[in-house]
């Protein structure tokens, strides 16, 4: 009799603690209850995110553990590509993406964003002898840039939306390419990356154009599913790492310089 109630209360016990760990509905990767979230991103964004062997790093990925570590949530990050990842949110295959990706109405008809974690503007990469000084010198020039961005659209903007001018990749690394292969006059994309990839590469003599008219000031965010709850945790978690010096620190690693929080928060 003794040995059954032992047995009953071991069993019991057993029930109660596996039904703990797996309160948050979803994977239990380190046993401690933390749900984890599929992330997915277009690793060929470099500092943003790019692949270093098989391993997804850069300011993005540093910012997002950091914000996923807050709220309480692991990370699966997947590398699914640029098109794919809008795909998987609005399916609501993965929990969030991270990819340097531009709040805009146009993408908030059919996302949820975080709160923005970054400043951006598209700027111009050309080559050192170009004759390109500002986006009106693009007209009758061959640009290329990624598919399904900020960039794209801005382009559209300056040579039509129809325009055989205008060449369009998959990725940016490929639009790079093709500039320096002499099938593209220039680049246009996002001013961190093109800045870094000028600097990073001096033997490819290339140079960024600016053109504060032609090119406005964009925010970067976390993209959620519509409606998805995660978007007040991960909120509440930007600002906590914004305020605890962590966004400044990790800021500080990949860019060298301080960063203008405020304005981030205003
Ligand atoms: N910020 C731009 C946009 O949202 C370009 C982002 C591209 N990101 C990437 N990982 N390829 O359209």
């Amino acid at each position: 009799m003794k040995k059954f109630s032992l047995l009953s209360f071991v069993l019991i016990f057993s029930l109660i603690l596996a039904a703990c760990g797996t309160s948050g509905n979803g994977d239990d990767a380190n046993g401690e209850g933390k749900k984890t979230l599929k992330v997915v991103t277009d690793a060929a964004y470099a500092p943003f995110e790019y692949l270093e062997g098989d391993k997804i790093v850069g300011f993005d990925i540093d910012f997002i553990n950091a914000v996923a570590e807050e709220a309480g949530y692991e990370l699966n990050i997947v590398n699914t590509g640029w098109d794919p990842l809008f795909v998987e949110i609005e399916d609501e295959i993965a929990d969030v993406a991270i990819s340097a990706i531009t709040i805009n109405d146009d993408r908030k008809q059919t996302y949820d964003f975080s709160v923005p974690y970054f400043l951006s503007t598209n700027k111009i990469l050309v080559p050192e002898n170009s004759d390109i000084k500002g986006a009106a010198d693009l007209t009758d020039k061959v640009v290329a840039v990624q598919n399904g961005t900020t960039g794209q659209e801005a382009v559209e903007g300056l040579l039509g939306t129809n325009s055989s001018n205008i060449k369009k990749f998959e990725n940016n690394n490929l639009a790079i390419m093709e500039l320096l292969s002499g099938g593209a006059d220039a680049v246009v994309a996002d001013n961190t990356v093109v800045e870094e990839y000028a600097k990073n590469n001096p033997n490819e003599k290339l140079v960024v154009v600016e053109d504060t008219d032609a090119f406005e000031s964009e925010y970067y965010g976390l993209m959620f599913p519509k409606g998805s709850e995660l978007k007040a945790e991960f909120d509440a978690a930007i600002n906590k790492v914004f305020e605890s010096g962590k966004y400044a620190e990790i800021y500080k690693e990949w860019f060298g310089s301080d960063p203008d929080v405020e304005n981030l928060k205003a």
